[in-house]
């Protein structure tokens, strides 16, 4: 199926020049059965036990072009965390994650999420960094990976900050969708998918049957007059990871203009382990905030200031 052109992302900030550069991983790192391209970004100085964070592109967008389009670089080396880039496979259509098979929407199942986390693995044992504290961040097609990582691999992240996405499990295909990788769900694009908090909270569980550890913390984010990925997915997102996370679907806390003007803050949870950005005015083209999420994830952090991660100090969730 025909992808918008308008999926492009075109929010580009320019980043500094970071010291260390963007390497491509060309060695087996794991199980990747789709082809998942690896490329990392390493400081320069990496402090032991650094954290990892995850950030896949955009539809249309690259690893380079993720690289070059945001702070992130920059920010890992002021605070000392590896970047992993993952690039779409030479397979994809358009650019865009699989973010619709039954394999990528599967614990170990396959699909590209299982070749990103080989990726992070392979860094963990590489770099020695913290499996405890691991992150993933993107912007449209890339927000949209983000919520299939936190959803089926709850084990291997901490936390998520998911820009411009769509629920986890939204863009399946109607039916049977083993071997649809890279399905482009216009029904779920357009606002028309929706579900109860249950059904919601259900098709997440459904990728790991059984399991009840560790679920990470998210950030969402969504421009309410968006014109790609509607802002109905943002609400959907909402019901869904607020049954996930055993949370109310009343906010604790509503802040406005923040952290923009017209942006509104949306906390659930008495430890605030949700959080939803309604961005009034902003299209698909939404202006990622790196900061917010580096203070959601603590990646500002770099002594002994965590407070909490999967096995973390306090080993604290959701307040639940
Ligand atoms: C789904 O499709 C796959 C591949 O076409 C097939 O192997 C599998 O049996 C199907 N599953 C069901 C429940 O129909
Ligand atoms: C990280 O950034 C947040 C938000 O700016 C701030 O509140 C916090 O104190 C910072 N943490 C560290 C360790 O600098």
């Amino acid at each position: 199926m025909k992808i918008p052109s308008s999926l492009s992302f075109l929010g580009l900030v320019p980043a500094l020049t970071a010291a260390a550069s963007l390497t491509q991983v060309t060695e087996d790192f794991g199980p990747n059965p789709r082809n998942v391209n690896f490329y990392i970004y390493v400081p320069d100085n990496l402090p032991a036990n650094a954290p990892i964070l995850v950030n896949p592109h955009w539809c249309h967008g690259t690893a380079q072009a993720a690289f070059q389009g945001s702070q992130w670089a920059t920010l890992a080396s002021q605070h000392g965390f590896i970047v992993i880039y993952p690039g779409t496979p030479a397979t994809s259509t358009d650019q865009c994650w699989d973010v619709s098979s039954r394999e990528t929407l599967t614990h170990e199942g396959g699909g590209d999420s299982l070749g990103i986390v080989s990726m992070v693995r392979w860094a963990v044992d590489k770099y020695q960094a913290d499996e405890s504290r691991v992150f993933a961040t993107g912007v449209s097609s890339g927000g949209m990976m983000t919520q299939v990582l936190v959803g089926s691999y709850p084990d291997v992240f901490a936390a998520g900050a998911a820009f411009a996405g769509v629920p986890f499990g939204c863009f399946a295909p109607p039916g049977n969708n083993t071997g649809q990788f890279g399905y482009w769900n216009s029904d779920c694009a357009t606002g028309s998918v929706t579900h109860s908090a249950e059904e919601w909270g259900n098709i997440v569980r459904a990728a790991y049957p059984g399991y009840d550890g560790w679920r990470p913390k998210l950030q969402i984010f969504h421009g309410m007059v968006d014109e790609t990925v509607s802002y109905v997915n943002h609400v959907e997102a909402v019901k869904e990871w607020t049954n996930v996370l055993g949370l109310s679907e009343t906010p604790e806390e509503v802040v406005e203009d923040t952290p923009l003007p017209g942006w509104t803050k949306s906390v659930y949870g008495p430890t605030g382990w949700l959080e939803a950005y309604s961005a009034a005015g902003v299209p698909h083209n939404i202006q990622v905030q790196e900061n917010t999420a580096l203070a959601f994830f603590q990646l500002n952090c770099t002594a002994d200031c965590f407070s909490w991660g999967q096995g973390g100090p306090s080993g604290e969730q959701a307040g639940i």
